[in-house]
This record gives C-alpha cells, sequence and structure tokens, in this order.
C-alpha cells in the first residue's frame, strides 16, 4: 500500500503528527505547500489533515492550494482524514477543518475511511462531526497529546 500523508500546519502541531502518522503508514508526508496534483492521485491511500483555525476554517496553505485538491482525481478514491484542534479552547468548533475537507472529497467522489468514536473528546460542536461520528482522526495537541502515540495506532489499524 502506498500513503500521501498531505498537510496543512501553522505552527508545527500538525505537521509534527503527519510525520508520525506517516511513519506508522510507511507513508509519505508532504506539506500542501508543496505537493502536487500527482501526490494526492498518486497513491493507494491518501491521508489529509489541517488544523483548524479562525471560526472553524481551514489552515491558510490549505486555503491558498485547495486547487491542487479539487483538480485531483478522486472518484473511488480512499482517503483519511485527520484534523488537529483544540477542544478546551475551541469546544462548539472542535477540528471543523476535517469537516471541511471530509466535504470536499465526498464531492469529489473519495471513500472516506476511518472515522471515530466521539468517546474520549469533551467539546460541544464539530463541523467534523457526522451521524455521531467524527469523520476521522482528531488530534488534540493542546490537550491530550499523551493520547496521541495510542489514538494513531487504533486509528492506522482501521485503515488498511
Ligand atoms: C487563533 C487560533 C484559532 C483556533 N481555532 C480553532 C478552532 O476553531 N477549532 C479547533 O479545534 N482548534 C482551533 N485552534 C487550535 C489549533 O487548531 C491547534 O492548536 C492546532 O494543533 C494547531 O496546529 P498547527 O501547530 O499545525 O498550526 C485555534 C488556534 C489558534 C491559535
Amino acid at each position: 500500500m502506498s500513503v500521501n500523508v498531505i498537510f496543512g500546519s501553522d505552527a508545527g502541531a500538525t505537521k509534527a503528527v503527519a510525520t508520525r502518522i506517516a511513519k506508522h503508514t510507511n507513508g509519505r508526508a508532504i506539506d500542501i505547500k508543496a505537493a502536487s496534483v500527482a501526490d494526492f492521485e498518486n497513491c493507494s491511500l491518501l491521508i489529509l489533515g489541517s488544523p483548524t483555525y479562525g471560526a472553524g476554517d481551514l489552515q491558510t496553505d490549505w486555503e491558498a492550494h485547495l486547487d491542487k485538491l479539487q483538480q485531483a482525481r478522486l472518484t473511488g478514491k480512499k482517503v483519511a482524514l485527520f484534523g488537529t484542534g483544540d477542544q478546551v479552547s475551541y469546544p462548539d468548533c472542535f477540528v471543523d477543518a476535517m469537516g471541511v475537507l471530509y466535504d470536499l472529497v465526498v464531492e469529489q467522489g473519495a471513500t472516506v475511511v476511518g472515522f471515530t468514536a466521539t468517546a474520549g473528546y469533551d467539546h460541544t460542536g464539530s463541523r467534523a462531526e457526522r451521524d455521531g461520528q467524527f469523520v476521522g482522526l482528531p488530534l488534540d495537541q493542546d490537550n491530550q497529546s499523551s493520547k496521541t502515540e495510542k489514538r494513531i495506532t487504533e486509528w492506522v489499524s482501521r485503515l488498511s
């Protein structure tokens, strides 16, 4: 299985977890700033990750390079999503950007794998929640970093 992990990161937390996810999947971590359209297409599992900023927005490099995602042919492609966020400071829009990515890839015909139960997270609202589950893996490096390794291991085991 070839895996590309495409991420955006302002302050480094998402870059660090993308690198860890790439290690767990024998994949390649690629900053969205440097990613090509082919990087979205030429892998058997595509993993996308973004922190949430502003009022539930995608990270700025994702915003600036969104055309790459939108140009990629994703019909039938297996895609997994992760989101970094802070459930204590932003409980009503926790990891919203993961929901933004979800809507985009689903619109492009991707098959999203790796939904995650909300148990263990303490938030009041999230655009990344559908039918009571997160559409990918939320990681809170601000408040729950000690849980991250186990969460990544468990999540990756469900992706193949
Ligand atoms: C100005 C600002 C706004 C933020 N807004 C949200 C938000 O709406 N929802 C959320 O879950 N986290 C929010 N966060 C937390 C970040 O997403 C979190 O710290 C993330 O790990 C940062 O990733 P990075 O270091 O890769 O940039 C915000 C952080 C800052 C500084």
